[in-house]
């Protein structure tokens, strides 16, 4: 079903405007723009200081970011979110709450390079991304070998992804792709919420939608080997 579009969506974006780095895409085809387009972007000019960057991708309407960034002041973050309604709710949240530390992307995962210099992440966020059991939609998992690949050119070496879902099947599947795409796996868990890892856990919407309906929550780690040699 497709999403009502929000009430004066674009005065509202334009409102918006300066937590807003990249909106759409550079041209129709992903592949293409992923190759071709660069708009790298200025960390230093952007936020006014060099300290370290992470990104939440899917970030939905902020929920997660928005307590990350109020409580580590001292990072600053980036969310990544296809859907302009739901970057619009998370936007004047961050406006709301005078947050400085945040911007966001309104574009597709699959172009992130076209935006973030590589090896210049620190963490990247997956929290409750969709799942998608097709077969068919495998390429559109957020933790496919594609976007594995993606992550691995903007994560700096020894840098992290950490993953929250409520699906074992999406669970298992992203652990065995981690592996296959090197990476390291720490501080796995089939029950978050009674692990030694609940007590730092921010919930996020999702999260809270099916913790409440009784469903665990999956966690892991993934690290980037620091192995490799960078440009
Ligand atoms: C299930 S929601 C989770 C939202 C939030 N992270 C949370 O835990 O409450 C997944 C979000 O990922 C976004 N998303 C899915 N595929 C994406 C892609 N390729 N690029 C950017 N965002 C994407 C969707 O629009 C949606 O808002």
């Amino acid at each position: 079903m497709r999403m009502r579009k929000k009430r004066h969506l674009e005065p509202r974006m334009e409102a918006c405007a300066d937590l807003l780095l990249a909106r759409g895409k550079p041209c129709k085809n992903l592949k293409e723009a992923a190759e071709n387009y660069r708009f790298l972007l200025d960390y230093s000019a952007i936020f006014g200081n060099d300290n370290p960057v992470e990104l939440e991708v899917g970030s939905g309407n902020g929920g997660f970011l928005l307590q990350k960034a109020a409580r580590e002041q001292d990072k600053n973050f980036l969310a990544v979110e296809l859907c302009t309604n739901v970057i619009l709710t998370a936007m004047e949240r961050t406006m709301a709450a005078g947050l400085n530390n945040v911007r966001f992307l309104n574009i597709p995962a699959e172009i992130l390079e076209c935006y973030i210099p590589p090896h210049s992440i620190g963490k990247i966020y997956l929290n409750f991304s969709t799942p998608l059991p097709e077969k068919s939609r495998e390429k559109q998992r957020l933790t496919s070998a594609r976007f594995l690949k993606i992550y691995d050119l903007l994560l700096k070496n020894g840098g992290k992804i950490e993953q929250k879902t409520d699906s074992f099947e999406f669970f298992a599947y992203s652990l065995n792709r981690y592996e296959e795409a090197g990476f390291s796996l720490t501080e796995i868990t089939h029950d978050l919420h009674n692990s030694p890892y609940a007590e730092e856990n921010i919930v996020t919407e999702y999260e809270a939608n099916f913790s409440a309906k009784g469903l665990p929550i999956y966690r892991v780690v993934a690290v980037k080997r620091a192995d490799e040699i960078q440009n």
